[in-house]
């Protein structure tokens, strides 16, 4: 089975959770952050890789000519699109492709997006280079990503999901720009404390999983080991504490 058959066996689960009410992925605080690091001027072409639903592309879509949402499951894009034509949205279009060999020309946009889709794939470098293929050389590259917290991190997270492949570090997100021709000149940090229920139920995480992973939390936060995804208690509530990185040119 190969990471690209996990990826969409997982997110074809978790296809409806992504645009329901409560979805961390439709949070606008979330989203108002990140719209505040990109600049998107009067008809920009826009495409968000490894999209989605197109949560993101859909919410900076406001000033743009086209936003086109590309992605390797095809229950996450009928989902987008099922809420794009409910919102009346009708600069949005939805492409079945993979991130690593976008099926677009060279220099086709103004605005490279891509959020929490990096540490689902094998070869994040390849990745970013097919993004700074696409985009225009005025143009920008944003990337945002939760930050690699150790070999713990990756292992709850993969329990969680097993489409994560792996969370990289700021070092490694510069350097894949970087080798990309697009020198990395904006950097954004945000601390985003989760419920851990929430964060669970986000992924559809299977029951045998969600008993481990909040057995090694609840240990964490009780004093013992670090998870790398800075476990606490209060008022009865489990929580943890990602770290997530915006950073483009
Ligand atoms: C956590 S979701 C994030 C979705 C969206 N970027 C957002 O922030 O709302 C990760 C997405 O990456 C997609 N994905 C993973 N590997 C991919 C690849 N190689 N090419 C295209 N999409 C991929 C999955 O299908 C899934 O929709």
């Amino acid at each position: 089975v190969s990471q690209r058959d996990v990826v969409r066996r997982e997110f074809s689960r978790q296809a409806a959770s992504f645009d329901a009410a409560g979805s961390l992925f439709r949070d606008t605080s979330i989203l108002d952050w990140i719209a505040s690091h990109v600049t998107i001027t009067q008809g920009a072409r826009i495409v968000d890789v490894a999209g989605g639903t197109g949560q993101l592309g859909r919410y900076l879509a406001g000033d743009a000519s086209t936003v086109v949402i590309v992605d390797l499951t095809e229950a996450m894009l009928a989902t987008g699109l099922r809420s794009a034509l409910e919102d009346g949205c009708d600069n949005v279009v939805f492409v079945r492709g993979d991130a690593t060999a976008l099926p677009f020309p060279d220099a086709e946009f103004d605005v490279v997006v891509s959020r929490f889709a990096l540490h689902h794939i094998e070869d994040p470098a390849a990745a970013v280079t097919e993004m700074a293929r696409v985009c225009r050389a005025d143009g920008s590259v944003t990337l945002i990503d939760m930050l690699a917290g150790g070999l713990r991190h990756d292992e709850l997270e993969r329990l969680r999901d097993p489409s994560h492949a792996q969370a990289l570090t700021q070092d490694q997100l510069e350097a894949f720009l970087t080798a990309a021709g697009r020198a990395p000149r904006r950097a954004a940090q945000h601390e985003q404390t989760l419920p851990v229920d929430r964060w669970l139920a986000q992924a559809q995480t299977h029951d045998l999983s969600r008993e481990t992973i909040r057995d090694a939390l609840i240990a964490e936060a009780d004093g013992g080991p670090a998870t790398g995804l800075r476990s606490a208690r209060s008022d009865d509530q489990l929580t943890i504490t990602q770290r997530w990185l915006l950073i483009g040119d």
